[in-house]
Order: C-alpha cells, then sequence, then structure tokens
C-alpha cells in the first residue's frame, strides 16, 4: 500500500505522527506492508514558494493508493487560502466525490446531548463532495458600487447526483445496520425546486434497485432539530455539498467534537485515490505543546485502513480507539485527555493486540 501523508500546518503534523504510529503497529498485527511518501505542502511551504500544490501534484498523488492529510490553515496566511487551494482543490482534481463523515459517539466520550450514549449516536453521513456551491461558479457585477451583484451558483449534475446516491445506497445496504437499513436524503426540495428536484427524482430512481433500503427524505432544518433530539434515528444520510458541510459540524460536536471526528475524501471509481483527514483545523494556538487529541487523525487512518484494502485492520484500530476513550481518557478536550498527543497514540498502539477484530 503507498500512502502520501501530507502533516501540514500547526498541529497537523503531531496528530499525523500518532496515526502513522498506529499505522505501523498495526501492518505488523495485520500482516501487511506500506510505503510512505512524505509531502511538505501547506503554508510553510507557500510562504517560501508562493505555491501551494506544486506543478503536476496531483499526478504525484494518484500514484498513491491513499493519502493521509493531517491539517491545513496558518496564521500568517489569508484565512481559507490553503483550506481552498490545497484541501478543495484535491477533492476537485482527484474528483474525490464522496465525503464520508461517521458520526459515533465512542464509549467514555462526552456529547452535550442529554440522555444519549453510544448506542444512540452513530450513523453516517455521505456528503457529495464536488458540486452543489463549491464549484466556484459565479461572479460580480458593478463591483465595489452601491450597486453591486454577486452571483454563487450551485449545480447538480445527473452524473453527479447518481454516482453520489448509489453509492450511498451500496454503502447503505453494505453497513447493514441490525436496527434496519435506512438511507435518509437531506435536501431541501420544498424550497430549492431546480436543484433538489434533480437530487430528489435520481434518488427515487436509484431507489428502486436497493428495494431492502428504506428511501427516506428529511428537509435540512427539520433534520438539524433530529439530529439533536433523535440522533437514533439515522442510520446513514445523503446530502449535497453544502449542507453537508454544515450538518457535518453538528454531527462532530455530537460525537464529542474536532477532536474526534474524522473523515474521508473518497474516489471509489477503480484506480482513484481517496484522501482521509482529522475534521478538525490546525490548531496553531496549541502547536508543539504535545496537548492536542489525535484520536480523530487516528480514526481517519482507521477509515483508511478500512476502504484501501485492510478492512479487518481498520476496525481492528477503530475497537483499540474505543477501548482507549472508555477505560482511558478523561475528555477528548486539547490538555484535558489526562495523557499528551504521544500518549494517547501509545495506549491506542497497547490496545491493539488486546482487541478483536470484529468489534
Ligand atoms: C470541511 C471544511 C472545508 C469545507 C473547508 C476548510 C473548505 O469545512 O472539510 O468540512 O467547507 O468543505
Ligand atoms: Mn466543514
Amino acid at each position: 500500500m503507498k500512502i502520501a501523508v501530507i502533516g501540514g500546518d500547526g498541529t497537523g503534523p503531531e496528530v499525523t505522527r500518532e496515526a502513522l504510529k498506529v499505522l505501523a503497529a498495526a501492518a505488523e498485527l495485520g500482516g501487511f506492508s506500506y510505503e510512505l511518501t512524505d509531502l511538505d505542502w501547506g503554508s510553510e511551504r507557500y510562504l517560501k514558494t508562493g505555491e501551494i500544490i506544486p506543478d503536476g501534484g496531483a499526478d504525484v498523488l494518484r500514484a498513491h493508493d491513499a493519502i493521509f492529510l493531517g491539517a491545513v490553515g496558518h496564521p500568517d496566511v489569508t484565512p481559507g487560502l490553503i483550506e481552498k487551494g490545497l484541501l478543495l482543490q484535491l477533492r476537485f482534481q482527484l474528483d474525490q466525490y464522496i465525503n464520508l463523515r461517521p458520526v459515533k459517539l465512542y464509549p467514555g466520550v462526552e456529547t452535550p446531548l442529554a440522555g444519549k450514549g453510544p448506542d444512540d449516536i452513530d450513523f453516517v453521513v455521505v456528503r457529495e463532495n464536488t458540486e452543489d456551491l463549491y464549484a466556484g461558479i459565479g461572479g460580480f457585477l458593478k463591483k465595489g458600487t452601491p450597486d453591486e451583484v454577486a452571483t454563487q451558483t450551485a449545480i447538480y449534475s445527473r452524473k453527479g447526483c447518481e454516482r453520489w446516491l448509489r453509492w450511498a445506497f451500496d454503502f447503505t445496504q453494505k453497513r447493514n445496520n441490525p436496527k434496519g437499513k435506512r438511507l435518509t436524503l437531506v435536501a431541501k426540495n420544498n424550497v430549492l425546486t431546480f436543484g433538489h428536484d434533480l437530487v430528489w427524482r435520481t434518488f427515487q430512481e436509484v431507489a428502486r434497485d436497493y428495494p431492502d433500503v428504506e428511501a427516506d427524505y428529511n428537509h435540512v432544518d427539520a433534520c438539524c432539530m433530529w439530529m439533536v433530539k433523535n440522533p437514533e434515528y439515522y442510520d446513514v444520510i445523503a446530502t449535497t455539498n453544502m449542507f453537508g458541510d454544515i450538518i457535518t459540524d453538528l454531527g462532530a460536536i455530537i460525537q464529542g467534537g474536532m477532536g474526534v471526528a474524522a473523515g474521508g475524501n473518497i474516489n471509489p471509481d477503480s484506480g482513484g485515490t481517496s484522501m482521509y483527514e482529522p475534521m478538525g483545523g490546525s490548531a496553531p494556538k496549541y502547536t508543539g505543546q504535545g496537548v492536542i487529541n489525535p484520536m480523530a487523525a487516528i480514526g481517519a487512518m482507521a477509515m483508511l485502513l478500512e476502504h484501501t484494502g485492510q478492512p479487518e485492520s481498520g476496525r481492528r484500530v477503530l475497537a483499540a480507539i474505543q477501548s482507549v476513550t472508555g477505560t482511558k481518557m478523561k475528555s477528548q478536550a486539547a490538555g484535558k485527555m489526562g495523557y499528551s498527543t504521544s500518549e494517547v497514540g501509545d495506549l491506542v498502539v497497547e490496545a491493539l493486540s488486546s482487541v478483536s477484530a470484529t468489534v
């Protein structure tokens, strides 16, 4: 397995180090080998060279089986510049059209939702990752004048909807939730009567090929209420790019915050290269202190393994994470874990050999 590693900025390299430590231990236990390519892409390099992704960078990544990304974002760089120039660029250039974000409350982790536990908060968001308002289509008219007009166009293509929704149905079928297989489309087809009409029609058509999956629908505003009131309702949510961005932050906080939330930018086509990342940012103020929580990064590594031909090792890492949150850590907040960043990595490594990969 060839893995490209972009540690990135701030605390990105620190959490990446722990994820790689866990990868090494998982490979030994799982009997597979891998090669790492360390890439220095990020803000430091940008500040020196003016370049975010080097020329031909996407091709370098395509030659790998997967990408691990720590975090990007730097106080000396205009907010959003690197995020857009690196993260969004790579999603587009590598056509990573699925953004997979599990919302899973691990044992021992505190949720702000009263009376809810790990059995209640366990669903997955399948966010479309290449279209919608993120396509970068728009413009200004009479810019800088009192009569200025700006447009930002959301696009939805039939092909884009179909490949994402088919993947979501497949995923729901394979996830095989014992409580019932349910895919909830989260959109706003009462107001977005063109774009989300296409999404809705495509959803209904694709649903016919999956009679064993309940094809369900929620408006996005109502979904925000249900995610808080009855998160146990959800199995898998399919949603458009912009709504997915918003509801997955809500998802992250109910699963214990940015210290634990992980995601994958997936190109599921054969030969596609996917990128896994902790959902939080680079948290520059904690850089070098050894206090940042590496669990989100380790969770992203579990996802990488799961989706890059080592599902058993991925499940083993996920089980080890849960054993550590459930029996060792005091909190998931930076500086309050009861352990340093590298000690948390060590605990996961230690737990790996005792957990069963079937959890
Ligand atoms: C995310 C982030 C990105 C997004 C930003 C950094 C461009 O918020 O991965 O959810 O909006 O998709
Ligand atoms: Mn986001």
